[in-house]
C-alpha cells in the first residue's frame, strides 16, 4: 500500500509542477514500472481524428511490440475497446488470446505477456487515451493495482486537461499580439500605399503607350513589357495591403462556407490537378456566417494557394482537404494539406506581414497578415498548427450568423 501511495504521490506531484504533458507521461510510468519491477507499461492518447491512438510513452516494451502499439484503432483489440467505452479491461494470460489486436499477437505471445491490464485516461468525461500495464510472470494483477492504475489514469487526465487549457491560453494571447501588429502596420500600410499607388499608375501608362509606339523595337519592347509586369506586381502588393488596411467593415451578408469552399475550388481546380494535387472535401452540417463573400473567398484562396505551393515542392502523395464543420455555434473551415508543415522557428513569424520564405516574385509575405486582418475583423480566428502525419493545417472559425456581438 505505501508503495503505491508513493507512485500516486509521484504523479500528482508531477502534475502540479509541470504543464509538460511529456514529463507528466515520463514520471507516471517511470513510477508505475516499479510496482514489483516487472511491469511493461504503455500509454496511448487518442489523435485529433478521433479514431487513432498514438503510444506516446513506455516502459520495457520490445522493439516490436513498440512497432506494433504505435498506433492503434479506436474500438479494436483491447486497447482500442478501453479507448472507445472508457470501461477498465484486465485479464490473467493474454499470450494467445484472439482478443488481442490481431497485428499485435505474435509480438505478445513472443514477449510471454501473460497478466494485462488496461484503463482509460479521462478528464471531464471525454475518453483522452489509455493506460495498460503487462507482466510476464503468471501472478495476476490485484485489485488494488487496478485501483492504482486508474487514480494514475486520473492524474494523467487532470494534468492532459491542464496543458490544453494553457496552450489555448498561449493562442489566445499570440492572437492578441498579432492584431496588435497588425493595426499599427495597417495604419502604415495605408498611408504609403495612397502615395505609391499614383506614381505606379502612371508608370504603366507611359509604359504601355511606349510599348505602342511604332519607332519601338522589338528588345525594347520587351524591356518595356518587364517594366511593366513589375509594376503591375507592385500594384497588386499595394492592393492587398490597401485592403488589409481598410478601416471599416465592407457589405456583409448571411454565407455558407461550403458554398465559398466550392467557388474557391472552381477557381483553383486547374492548377492542383495539373500539379497532382487531390482534393478531398468534407462538409457536415454548419451555420451561414455574417461575412463579407469576397474577403472571405480572399482568405480561402490564400491559404489554398499556400497549401498548393507547399505540396509543389514537396515528395510524397499529394493531398489538399477542405472540411466545413461546426464547433458549437461557430462555423469552421479547415485546410489541410500533405506538403512539409511549418517548421516552430518560424511559426511566430507566420502571419507578419512581408514574412516569407519564398523567392522574390513567388511570395510577398502578405497572403496570411491579410486573411488574418479579414478574419478577425469579422470576429473570427484564423491558426495554423502542425499535423501529426505531416503537414499543415490552418483553421478558419467565425460566429455563426445566429451569434451576435
Ligand atoms: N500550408 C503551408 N505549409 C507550410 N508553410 C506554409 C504554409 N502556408 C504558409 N506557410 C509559410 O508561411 C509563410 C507566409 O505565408 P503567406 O501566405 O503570408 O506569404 P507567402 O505565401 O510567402 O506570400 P504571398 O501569400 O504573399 O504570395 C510562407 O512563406 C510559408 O513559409
Ligand atoms: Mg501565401
Amino acid at each position: 500500500v505505501e508503495a503505491h501511495l508513493r507512485i500516486l504521490h509521484a504523479v500528482a506531484e508531477a502534475v502540479g509542477r509541470t504543464l509538460d504533458v511529456e514529463e507528466v507521461i515520463r514520471t507516471a510510468l517511470e513510477a508505475l514500472t516499479r510496482v514489483t519491477g516487472h511491469e511493461i507499461a504503455s500509454l496511448h492518447l487518442v489523435g485529433p481524428d478521433g479514431a487513432t491512438l498514438h503510444l506516446r510513452g513506455d516502459r520495457g516494451l520490445s522493439p516490436a511490440l513498440r512497432e506494433v502499439n504505435r498506433t492503434l484503432p479506436v474500438g479494436e483489440g483491447l486497447i482500442g475497446r478501453v479507448a472507445r467505452t472508457g470501461r477498465t479491461l484486465s485479464f490473467p494470460n493474454v499470450s494467445g488470446s484472439r482478443r488481442v489486436f490481431r497485428p499485435a499477437q505474435a509480438a505478445v505471445r513472443r514477449d510471454r505477456i501473460r497478466g494485462f491490464v488496461c484503463v482509460a485516461i479521462q478528464c471531464r468525461g471525454r475518453i483522452l487515451g489509455t493506460l495498460s500495464l503487462g507482466r510476464r510472470t503468471r501472478r495476476p494483477f490485484t485489485e488494488r493495482e487496478v485501483t492504482l492504475l486508474e487514480a494514475t489514469a486520473g492524474q494523467i487526465g487532470i494534468a492532459l486537461d491542464n496543458a490544453r487549457l494553457y496552450s489555448e491560453t498561449v493562442r489566445a494571447q499570440q492572437q492578441l499580439v498579432h492584431a496588435e501588429k497588425l493595426s499599427a502596420v495597417g495604419e502604415l500600410a495605408s498611408g504609403v500605399a495612397h502615395e505609391i499607388n499614383n506614381p505606379l499608375t502612371t508608370i504603366l501608362g507611359h509604359a504601355h503607350l511606349l510599348a505602342e509606339h511604332a519607332e519601338t523595337t522589338k528588345r525594347v519592347r520587351e524591356r518595356i513589357a518587364m517594366m511593366a509586369e513589375e509594376a503591375s506586381r507592385a500594384a497588386r502588393i499595394v492592393q492587398s495591403l490597401l485592403l488589409f488596411a481598410r478601416r471599416h467593415p465592407a457589405e456583409r451578408r448571411p454565407c455558407s462556407l461550403a458554398d465559398l469552399v466550392q467557388r474557391t475550388l472552381e477557381l483553383k481546380d486547374y492548377q492542383l490537378v495539373r500539379d497532382g494535387i487531390r482534393i478531398v472535401t468534407e462538409f457536415e452540417p454548419c451555420p451561414l456566417v455574417q461575412a463579407d463573400e469576397n474577403q472571405l473567398q480572399q482568405v480561402l484562396l490564400n491559404l489554398v494557394q499556400n497549401a498548393h505551393q507547399a505540396m509543389a515542392g514537396h515528395g510524397g502523395p499529394r493531398v489538399l482537404t477542405l472540411r466545413v464543420r461546426r464547433s458549437g455555434t461557430n462555423a469552421v473551415v479547415e485546410i489541410a494539406d500533405t506538403g512539409p508543415g511549418i517548421a516552430p522557428e518560424i511559426m511566430p513569424r507566420l502571419f507578419d506581414p512581408f514574412f516569407t520564405t519564398k523567392p522574390p516574385g513567388e511570395g510577398s509575405g502578405l497572403g496570411l497578415s491579410v486573411s488574418y486582418g479579414i478574419v478577425t475583423e469579422h470576429r473570427g480566428k484564423l491558426w495554423a498548427e502542425n499535423r501529426p502525419g505531416g503537414g499543415a493545417v490552418f483553421t478558419v472559425e467565425l460566429p455563426g450568423e445566429g451569434e451576435r456581438a
